[in-house]
């Protein structure tokens, strides 16, 4: 019989702050697709099967566009959403979406991509320096998850890393759960601004970067503000929250940790496995735009599908045993980047940015453990888009 969740769970099981809610992962068990009920009373469906949710990301009867779509926490019955901003192509279908991905993805050259290895490599010293100068206990996010995504974002912008601070804090109120609507609009508002000034300065002087490479198309000043700001938003809190709940869980898994740091060659598995148990961009939605057989069941055009990546990427029907970090793994091809013409655009950067990082970590502080018992660690609510540790204090022997 056809399993259904009534309300999107909003905790994780006590002690378990790496898996998906309870009833995710029991949806799962009924089956790979579930009736949900959206807040304002709208009938959905609920995608938690690891083959189901690729087929959906690859159907382009599934739109992404923003206007069609419902959320799964807030009600928004009655609100008139409006399509996505020029440039902003996270939230757009074909062949609005090609405009603005076509040119970018010719822009992460082989040569760039090196510069950045070399740079994050830098930044990533830097700021373990500056830690062990500092002495225990720190809080890992902001001595090391956050600097890191910043460097690459402000490289892929061309800004310099010490003007960071004009988007850094913004862009977390846009992901964190917790920032009210005013705080949102706010931060909205000035990374707007900032990045307005951002591209009449490039377009006046351009430079040796993404953004820079774009003034050479046909993309407006409004377009670029659009492209520049998916970048930022889809590229940084990500990372940064990656880093920083990745690190927690290797301190909970001791045996991975110290596979990962007795053997470098290990870094690119262990970055997929954390990539695929943790899946901090955790879901996302699709709308039917026609009537759509899926899963034996009857889709109606208008309705939209929430897609749990966390959940597909602990199917146990295609990854055995899934709720277990393994960096031995050797199925790959996890969800954790998505599927399909939205798949990340940034997934090599980000590749580069964990493989550099994490064994430089360990690696430095051979000691490193939690300063507070686990329980305390402050998670993010299961309402912000982008999962992650608040902060994370360490300490290690000196
Ligand atoms: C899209 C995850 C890092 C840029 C996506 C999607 C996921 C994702 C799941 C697909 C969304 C959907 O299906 O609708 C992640 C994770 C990251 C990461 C987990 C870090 C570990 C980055 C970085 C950049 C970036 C560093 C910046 C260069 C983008 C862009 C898109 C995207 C531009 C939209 C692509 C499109 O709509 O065509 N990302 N991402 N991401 N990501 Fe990432």
């Amino acid at each position: 019989s056809l399993h259904t969740v009534t309300t999107m769970p909003t905790t994780r099981r006590p002690g378990c702050p790496f898996d998906p809610p309870a009833e995710l992962t029991d949806a799962r068990r009924h089956g790979p697709i579930s009736r949900y009920t959206f807040p304002g009373g709208e009938p959905g469906w609920l995608i938690t099967g690891y083959d189901l949710a690729r087929s959906v990301l690859a159907d382009p009867r599934f739109s992404s566009r923003k206007e069609l779509m419902r959320h799964p926490f807030f009600d928004s019955t009655g609100m008139e959403l409006p399509p996505a901003p020029p440039g902003e192509f996270l939230l757009m279908d074909e062949p609005r979406h090609g405009r603005y991905r076509k040119p970018l993805v010719g822009k992460f050259t082989v040569r760039r991509m090196r510069q950045l290895t070399e740079r994050v490599e830098r930044i990533t010293a830097d700021h373990l320096d500056a830690m062990e100068k500092a002495g225990p206990p720190a809080d890992l996010v902001t001595a090391f998850a956050h600097p890191i995504p910043a460097v690459v974002m402000c490289e892929l912008l061309g800004v310099p890393y010490e003007d960071r601070g004009s988007f850094q804090e913004q862009i977390g109120a846009f992901h964190n759960g917790e920032s009210s609507d005013e705080e949102q609009i706010a931060a909205y508002t000035a990374v707007q601004g900032y990045l307005a000034e951002l591209v009449a300065a490039k377009r006046a002087n351009p430079t040796d970067d993404v953004l820079s490479d774009l003034t050479d198309g046909d993309l407006t000043d409004e377009e670029l503000r659009g492209v520049a700001l998916v970048l930022l938003v889809a590229g940084f809190d990500t990372t940064a929250n990656m880093l920083g709940l990745g690190t927690f869980a290797l301190l909970r898994n001791p045996a991975q940790l110290a596979a990962l740091r007795a053997d470098p060659a290990l870094a690119d598995r262990a970055v997929e496995e954390l990539l695929r148990y943790l899946s901090v961009a955790k879901m996302f939605m699709r709308t039917a735009l026609e009537d759509i057989e899926l899963g034996g069941q009857a889709i109606e055009a208008g309705t939209t599908v929430v897609v749990s990546y966390h959940t597909a990427n602990r199917d146990p029907e295609r990854f055995a045993d899934p709720h277990v970090l393994d960096f031995q793994r050797r199925d790959g091809g996890h969800l954790a980047f998505g599927h399909g013409i939205h798949q990340c655009l940034g997934q090599q950067l980000a590749r580069v940015e964990m493989r550099v990082a994490f064994p430089a970590l360990v690696n430095r502080f051979p000691t490193l453990r939690l300063a507070v018992p686990a329980d305390e660690v402050g998670l993010r609510p299961e309402t912000a888009d982008i999962y992650g540790v608040k902060s994370l204090p360490v300490t290690w022997d000196v």
